[in-house]
């Protein structure tokens, strides 16, 4: 099984997924997963699975074009949220990429869908509490490695740009806002968590977070958005804390959501969204 910072490095968007389901052992193992990893709000989301391709095929859209184009994914995992609960979709973005990397070290193929599907047949295939709504689904299953598949998934990455990541240097602030950080000379388990979030996922590639580091000590690493997609952040923040326990960080997420507070500490535009500090303890 794959460590976490591998799971990292390798997970990549798939779009084209074999017949073979997932075990039912493992998808127990993922739910039961969800259920109990580390969340950031009081009222964490919930994860649940919709299976078989026919099932699957009618959520996922196909009138979005080729970006999006899911095909054969024999398993959905869909994201539930209090429909009243404050970020929410924050803790969605936390938990439901511990999933995915979770099913990434098992050996599976993922691929977040936030806007190419249908929110109301999600809905209707699964069981929803009371105020509980669909916010996110993620694709599930074994990649298809063959040729077709790979020129597919390809030609798809390049239109999108969809892998490329912009450097360490355009996300990372020195103590202050527009203070480029680098990683010469920096403490290089810093720079490997840093690297482990660089790479996380986004709707549309879009990396909205920047990070200002204070090293310390107590090491801090502010995070902020440049536009409003909460679930990205939680993304985000779960590679920072699942890279960190694996470099041997003690730290937590501390949310700070639109704290104006902290942009001001750090000199931050008044257009960014301050989100919360990762604070590491000794
Ligand atoms: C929150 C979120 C929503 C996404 N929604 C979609 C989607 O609706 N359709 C799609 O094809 N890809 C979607 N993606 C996949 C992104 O395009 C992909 O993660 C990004 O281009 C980076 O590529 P990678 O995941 O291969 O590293 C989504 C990703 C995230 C994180």
């Amino acid at each position: 099984m794959l460590s976490v910072g591998e799971a990292i490095r390798v997970r990549r968007s798939t779009r084209r997924y074999t017949d073979r389901p997932v075990p039912d052992a493992l998808l127990a193992h993922l739910l039961a997963f969800a259920a109990h990893t580390p969340h950031l709000t009081d009222r964490p989301p919930r994860v649940t699975v919709v299976s078989g391709r026919e099932r699957v095929a009618r959520i996922l859209a196909r009138y979005l074009g080729v970006y999006g184009l899911v095909q054969g994914a024999p398993h959905l995992l869909v994201g539930l949220i209090p429909e009243d609960a404050d970020q929410a979709r924050l803790d969605l973005g936390y938990v439901l990429e511990a999933v995915v990397l979770e099913a990434t070290r098992l050996g599976l193929a993922t691929c977040w869908m936030t806007g190419s599907y249908h929110p109301e047949r999600a809905a209707d295939e699964v069981e929803r509490r009371p105020g509980e709504m669909v916010a996110a689904t993620v694709a599930l299953g074994y990649a298809r490695e063959d040729p077709l598949a790979r020129l597919h998934d390809g030609a798809l990455r390049r239109l999108v740009g969809a892998h490329r990541r912009r450097p360490l240097e355009e996300i990372v602030f020195d103590r202050e806002w527009g203070m480029p950080w680098s990683p010469v000379g920096a403490d290089s388990v810093l720079e490997e968590v840093l690297e482990g979030a660089r790479l996380a996922p986004s709707a549309e590639n879009r990396q909205p977070w920047r990070f200002v580091v204070e090293s310390g000590p107590p090491l801090a690493l502010h995070l902020f958005l440049n536009r409003p997609s909460p679930i990205d952040a939680g993304i985000v923040m779960a590679h920072v804390a699942l890279a960190g326990a694996e470099v041997g960080w003690r730290g937590r997420w501390l949310l700070r959501w639109q704290d104006r507070t902290l942009a001001e500490m750090v000199g931050a535009p008044r257009d960014v969204i301050p989100v919360g500090t990762f604070m590491v303890h000794d």
